[in-house]
């Protein structure tokens, strides 16, 4: 016969009483959680940051891992199953691998990834699938060295080349490529990032998966994002007038893109990768608002948590944390910014022109 748990007293124990999920006004649950590592980045891109003088937070006033892990673990208590890691740079933060091993100890989180711009990933694509990474997003605006610098400002295009062959190397599956095109600049390359999807990234390796991103009035492009954003609408007409777009499942995730395999009218010699070929996805926040569906938190790299991406509304738990707050309190303050969540976004309707930047709230 199989034994109830008992107490002390010999009465048998209550099983604990299930934890009421994360669900906003909107009825929307909250299941996903976005981590800013960190306010800094290596590199520049000219959407995002400023050429020079960024202001930075004080290294003090950025939570330290064991806190970044404590405000995990209260999530993943409250039925948060997927955790994102972001920056400004997240492998810019020493001390990243071990945080990848405390995190994926969490029992209940089921999927760990992580959003960089590649070009430290070479010597740490290994360590972080050893720690327990599961899935990695690589941002590149390019696919023509001469190109990066003008879009990252920085010379980094053979390092973030590096940092993807790496990542399939190692084995993470997808590897998905964020494109955000910017009208003039490589608005371009959209058929070559198509083409991508067809072939071994480097001679042995699978395909990646592409997707493209909508210029969002962030940061440096607040004031001129509808200039120079190209929305997913010509995106998708420049693809059908080379190819066919055949709705795909789209590779595991949580997000809210939307995917296609593209086939080119005129076979160009192609050979598929093994694997098969990557899919292509549409991110388009300006041109279809996905709030609706939308199931995450973020945490700044300073302790706030921000409910909305597009809203200034922070709240604060760094001073909670700080101050001895006890699990449950914390879980209280993640409770008041899951109710807090705005209903939808207007983010292009008036190009707001708060400089919030993705280097902060991490995407
Ligand atoms: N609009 C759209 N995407 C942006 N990113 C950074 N700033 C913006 C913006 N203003 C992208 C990065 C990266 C992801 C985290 O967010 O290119 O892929
Ligand atoms: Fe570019 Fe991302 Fe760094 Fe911003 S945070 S400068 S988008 S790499």
């Amino acid at each position: 016969m199989k034994h109830e748990p008992r107490t002390r007293a010999g009465v048998p124990a209550r099983p604990p009483a299930p934890v009421p999920a994360l669900r906003d006004k909107h009825g929307r649950t909250i299941s996903y959680l976005r981590i800013s590592l960190t306010d800094r980045c290596n590199m520049r891109c000219l959407y995002c940051l400023p050429e020079e003088g960024v202001a930075l937070k004080s290294h003090r006033d950025i939570l330290t891992l064991e806190e970044v892990l404590r405000v995990a673990r209260v999530a993943v208590s409250l039925g948060v199953t997927g955790i994102r890691l972001t920056g400004g740079e997240p492998l810019v933060r020493k001390g990243l691998v071990d945080l990848v091993v405390g995190l994926s100890a969490l029992k209940g989180l089921e999927d760990l990834a992580i959003t960089t711009n590649g070009t430290l990933l070479a010597p740490l694509a290994a360590p972080l699938k050893a720690a327990g990474l599961g899935r990695i997003n690589i941002s590149l605006d390019t696919l023509r060295p001469e190109r990066f610098p003008r879009l990252a400002r920085r010379h980094l295009f053979t390092e973030a080349a590096d940092g993807i062959k790496a990542a399939l190397a190692v084995g993470f599956d997808p590897v998905k490529l964020n494109v955000v095109l910017v009208r003039g600049l490589n608005d371009d390359e959209v058929l070559d990032f198509a083409r991508l999807t067809r072939r071994p990234f480097a001679p042995g390796l699978g395909a990646v998966h592409v997707r493209f991103i909508e210029l969002m009035p962030l940061g440096e492009s607040a004031h001129q994002a509808a200039d120079l954003r190209v929305t997913g609408q010509e995106v998708r007409e420049w693809l059908l007038a080379a190819g066919e777009l055949i709705p795909a499942g789209g590779p595991v995730g949580n997000g809210p893109a939307e995917y296609y395999r593209w086939v080119p009218l005129i076979n160009e010699g192609e050979v598929l990768p093994i694997g098969g070929a990557g899919t292509i996805g549409f991110i388009n926040p300006i041109s279809r608002h996905f709030c609706s569906r939308c199931n995450r938190l973020r945490l700044t790299a300073d302790g706030k948590i921000n409910p909305c991406l597009a809203s200034t509304l922070e709240i604060d738990l760094r001073t909670a944390l700080r101050s001895g707050a006890e699990e449950d309190e914390l879980a209280e303050i993640l409770r008041t910014a899951v109710g807090r969540k705005p209903e939808e976004h207007n983010m292009g309707a008036g190009e707001d022109d708060e400089l919030r930047r993705m280097s902060r709230l991490g995407g």
